[in-house]
């Protein structure tokens, strides 16, 4: 049985630690679903740490739903969210249904996430009335990067501040089951935590927030295009990668890959009336 959203919402009045990590493939959703982390996100970072895109906008529906599709297979117990693409809910509220049912139908997603405030509420309002369980993202969005001129952190100005108290309610009032806060000053993110009563869950908004979320290549040190100040690097698999993959460079080169532990033998008699 997968984590419900129930479960997610009473682990924020228990004071429970809410835990998520991104995932784009079956591998790493699996060893992520075995540790027994909640949630996984297919978030559409997928775009800058698998497919190389500068930034989250390029990314398609079909990208979206062919890594959600993988991430599904991979995993037995996490609650697996899809990441709505940029342009898949703003055109019309028929058009965000269709594009949310198909995480759900077509993918094996258990809920999806879009970013926004106020501006999507009813979209997330009539998302819910059909079922589908919707995780808000508001803060720095990076779908909207090019409205905020950068990565820049969001919420430092009273009014701005204001705006995204009034963000994080409408996303509540319409029926999220949990809030992302990225990029936003702790203390307001803390200010959030305690205004509604789903969970929020921060990336790069300090430790006041109801659990965490963050991208797996930054906390393995698999992407190194940049490291946000917000990732904290576990491990550094970029050197470990990078030494298995030059020893075996190096080893083909030298005719030292394969040894016969790695190879095929056969009868030897069919293979003397083959050589005649
Ligand atoms: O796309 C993503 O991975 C995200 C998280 C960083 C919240 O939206």
């Amino acid at each position: 049985m997968r984590v419900t959203i129930n479960q997610i919402k009473e682990m924020k009045q228990k004071g429970e630690k809410i835990t998520i990590l991104t995932a784009y493939d079956y591998t790493t959703a699996k060893i992520i679903d075995e540790v027994g982390i909640p949630l996984i996100l297919v978030g559409d970072s997928l775009g800058m740490v698998v497919l190389g895109y500068e930034s989250t906008i390029p990314v398609t529906i079909e990208e979206m739903l062919h890594h959600t599709r993988a991430v599904v297979r991979g995993t037995k117990q996490a609650m697996v969210i899809g990441d709505m693409p940029f342009m898949t809910y703003h055109i019309s509220v028929s058009d965000a249904l269709h594009n949310a049912a198909r995480f759900i139908q077509e993918a094996g997603a258990q809920a999806v996430k879009l970013e926004g405030g106020v501006n999507v509420a009813d979209t997330v309002s009539r998302i819910v009335e059909c079922g589908i369980p919707v995780m808000g993202h508001i803060g720095l969005t990076p779908q909207s990067i090019h409205q905020f001129g950068g990565f820049k952190v969001q919420g430092r100005t009273p009014e701005a501040a204001v705006r995204l108290v009034k963000d994080a309610q409408a996303l509540e009032e319409a029926g999220a089951f949990a809030i992302v806060l990225e990029t936003v000053p702790a203390p307001l993110a803390t200010l959030i935590t305690q205004k509604v009563n789903i969970p929020t869950i921060g990336i790069g908004a300090g430790v006041g927030c109801d659990g965490q979320v963050q991208v797996i290549n930054d906390i393995l040190g698999s992407f190194t295009d940049f490291v946000p100040k917000h990732a904290k690097q576990y491990a550094k698999l970029i050197d470990i990668m990078s030494s298995a993959i030059t020893e075996y460079y190096t080893e083909v080169k030298a005719g030292s890959f394969p040894t016969d532990k790695q190879s095929f033998s056969m009868d030897e008699t069919i293979l003397a009336e083959l050589k005649g």
